[in-house]
């Protein structure tokens, strides 16, 4: 998979940009703040929709601007088609070859991509909120399913929770029965949820594993879990999910909340049986994240039969010397890849066909192939 081509207009501090790649690497040079993550952020929300910097679209939009948009033409085995997003006053809008997309479901996964950033380290000595956007973002990718489902899942817990407030604020009794129609709907999408992030991380984690015991010189291992708050094996979860979340209203309803669900869950990392979000070197934390968003990249290709488009934010600055060498053998040559960086020292020994792109003040004052 691949771009051919990204347009930009009034996104952060560009006004009017259109490029086009190589298929190899490609690389935004220049200074601080000039614009190069911005470059990376637009094709990460291309695919996602969504900012990896900011929940607040606005952001997105530059500051002389009220509408930005965003677009691409992308090559599939599969075949070639054009992906837009517009940001506007109302909201955000997605087509895929000029097609409006009504549902977000259909359209993540047009375009896949894998982001490494320094903020990775954030997956793992992160909050588990951290841990679960990394989970749900990868997965929707991939599953177009996982995406409806987990959103069922959010409509469906937000209006347990205004429920129990509005009834408090009403000062009324619960309505039971409504509760158990909501509570076993609730059960159902939230079943789904928990059952497709174990699946993934089952299969996330023995791509990790090699990696982490490669890059550890063999002297670490890596193991993943998932920390589930419904008790119970997965062919009895939905009953058991039912009945723990009966079990819990009283308490549920004076907070507002609910205590159990995979909003609560958690990703855990153990180094050599070690939990290493809490006990790790930071070496060891740093060689965690950089292995589980390795190992995606085969899962990827794994799951969509082609290799994602791979973001590199300054990731090279933020590595040793060992760690960028295996980086860069892991990823070089497979899929199309994207560099920001202040420097070419590190890459200049790459030999690789690629371009670099010369970014200053919102703009790309030259192109160069190399
Ligand atoms: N909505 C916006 N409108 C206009 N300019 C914006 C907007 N959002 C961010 N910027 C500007 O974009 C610049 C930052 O761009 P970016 O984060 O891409 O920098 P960078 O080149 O990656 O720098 P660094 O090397 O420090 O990471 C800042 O100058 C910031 O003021
Ligand atoms: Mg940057």
């Amino acid at each position: 998979m691949k771009i051919d081509t990204l347009q930009l207009v009034n996104f952060r501090n560009y006004s009017q940009v259109q490029l086009d790649f190589s298929d190899s690497i490609n690389i935004f040079l220049g200074e601080n703040a000039q614009g190069k993550t911005n470059l990376l952020e637009s094709i990460y929300v291309l695919a996602l929709t969504k900012s990896h910097r900011t929940n607040q679209e606005k952001e997105l939009v530059n500051f002389e601007s009220k509408e930005a948009l965003l677009a691409a033409k992308i090559s599939r085995r599969t075949g070639n088609f054009s992906i837009e997003v517009k940001f506007t006053t109302k909201g955000r809008q997605t087509k895929v070859n000029h097609i409006q997309q009504k549902k977000l479901s259909e359209y993540i996964g047009a375009m896949n991509v894998i982001l490494f950033a320094p903020e990775d380290l954030e997956i793992v000595k992160g909050s588990p909120s951290v841990r679960r956007k990394f989970l749900d973002m990868e997965l929707s990718q991939m599953n177009p399913i996982y995406l409806y489902d987990l959103m069922e899942y959010q409509k469906l817990l937000k209006q347990r929770n205004l429920y129990f407030k509005q009834m408090f604020e009403k000062k009324k009794a619960l309505d039971e029965l409504y509760l158990d129609i909501l509570e076993e709907q609730l059960a159902e999408f939230g079943t789904k949820v928990i059952i497709a992030r174990k699946k993934f991380i089952e299969q996330l984690s023995v791509w990790a594993k090699n990696v982490h015991s490669t890059i550890s010189g063999n002297r670490e291992e890596l193991k993943l879990s998932y920390l589930q708050t419904v008790k119970a094996t997965d062919d009895v979860l939905v009953e058991n999910y039912i009945k723990q979340l009966k079990e819990t209203r009283s308490k549920d309803a004076r907070r507002f909340t609910t205590s159990i669900g995979p909003h609560r869950e958690d990703l855990l990392f153990y180094v050599n049986d070690l939990y290493v979000s809490r006990f790790g070197s930071q070496g060891q934390q740093r060689t965690s994240a950089l292995s589980v968003k390795l190992a995606e990249i085969d899962l990827m290709k794994e799951f969509t039969g082609e290799y994602p488009i791979l973001l590199l934010d300054d990731v090279m600055s933020e590595l040793d010397n060992e760690r960028q060498v295996f980086l860069l053998q892991a990823i070089l040559g497979k899929t199309q890849t994207f560099v920001t960086t202040t420097t070419l020292d590190h890459l200049k020994d790459l030999n690789v066909p690629g371009k670099i792109f010369y970014v200053e003040n919102g703009k790309i004052i030259n192109e160069k192939t190399i």
